[in-house]
């Protein structure tokens, strides 16, 4: 649904030239909702304008669909644009407007007739729970009902893919669940390609099918949101999920351990295989840190485990082989 070929934007400034992105090939297939995580100042924003070409790359090319949006002219773009819907941090909303004319805005912009923007207009407020907001105005609701009006704007046109830059970074935690649980509902209902844009770890372990990894305007890493938030390759894949996560104090590590990282995937996370294991081989182990969590509605856990006693490479061995995933981190 979109690529990226080679996409390079550079700024000029006075301090010298700045590359935002650096030759970033990029792959979305249709109907993922795919994330793109990174720093602040990675290049993000950057890496989601050249998709509608809010911002042209200086090098490379963007395809959406079958088009090739870096060669449009002024007017193919427009057109091409109405496919192409995108929501914002800070919403972008017209605060002159109510709320019914802010979502009606690109329909009129367009040029449809009256009749088919009201009908448009009042089935996308329904479907997002905003017809009894229809008369108010952005300053008279709350972020979350904000974003959703940036979301049905969004969708007026019919879009085959959304772009999210940042869309729940100013949103609450439960607030945030909300929107996230809306898109997937929208990704599921209408098929709808998504690319959202975050530093929020959480967002993608949430909703994202993949992710890709930002950094100084590189991908330093992409693949199945299970296996980057399971086995992070690249440092700063591994400390954007350290500091969503809760580390183990090496103090706390008993002397003469054999330390390992558990992680179980699907069924296997509520089967007690350490226990298990334990057992028939006759180690002692204690747990150094652990959590269980949903990945995009998988569950997985992982536990820090230090083995105190007893022969700790044989109870590896048989957990890998019952399908758990193990990696040394430390110790004897
Ligand atoms: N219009 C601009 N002019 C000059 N530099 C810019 C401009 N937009 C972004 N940059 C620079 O490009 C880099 C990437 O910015 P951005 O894409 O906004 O990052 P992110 O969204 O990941 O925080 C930053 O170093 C930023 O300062
Ligand atoms: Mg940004």
């Amino acid at each position: 649904m979109i690529r990226l070929e080679g996409v390079t934007r550079r700024y000029q400034s006075r301090a010298g030239e700045r590359v935002a992105l650096d030759s970033v090939d990029l792959h979305v297939e249709r109907g993922q909702i795919f994330g793109v995580v990174g720093r602040s100042g990675a290049g993000k924003s950057t890496l989601i304008r050249t998709i509608n070409r809010l911002e042209t790359p200086d090098g490379g090319k963007v395809f959406v669909g079958d088009q090739e949006i870096t060669a449009l002219n002024p007017a193919q773009l427009r057109t091409a644009r109405r496919k192409i819907g995108m929501i914002f941090q800070h919403f972008n909303l017209l605060a002159s407007k109510t709320i019914e004319d802010n979502v009606a805005f690109p329909l009129r912009l367009e040029g449809r007739p009256a009749a088919e923007v009201k009908t448009r207009t009042t089935e996308l407020l329904a479907r997002l729970g905003l017809a009894e907001h229809a008369k108010k105005y952005p300053h008279q609701l709350s972020g979350g009902q904000k974003q959703r009006v940036g979301i049905a704007r969004a969708l007026a046109c019919g879009p085959d893919v959304l772009l999210c830059d940042e869309a729940t970074s100013a949103l609450d935690p439960e607030t945030t669940e909300d929107i996230l649980g809306l898109l997937e509902q929208l990704n599921r209902e209408l098929g709808l390609t998504i690319v959202m844009i975050t530093h929020q770890m959480e967002v993608v372990r949430r909703v994202c099918d993949r992710v890709a990894v930002l950094k100084d305007g590189r991908i330093v890493e992409q693949g199945d949101t299970v296996d980057v938030f399971l086995r992070p390759q690249h440092p700063v894949t591994q400390a954007m999920l350290a500091e969503s996560d809760d580390g183990f104090d090496d103090a706390s590590v008993p002397a003469n351990a054999r330390v390992a990282r558990l992680v179980f995937q699907g069924t296997s996370t509520y089967e007690p295989e350490l226990s298990r294991v334990a057992r028939t081989v006759g180690v002692d182990y204690s747990i150094l840190s652990g959590r269980i969590a949903r990945i995009r509605g998988v569950p997985c856990g992982q536990l820090v485990v230090a083995f105190t006693d007893g022969d700790a490479d044989a109870a590896l061995k048989q957990l890998a082989e019952r399908g758990v995933g193990v990696e040394t981190v430390g110790g004897r």
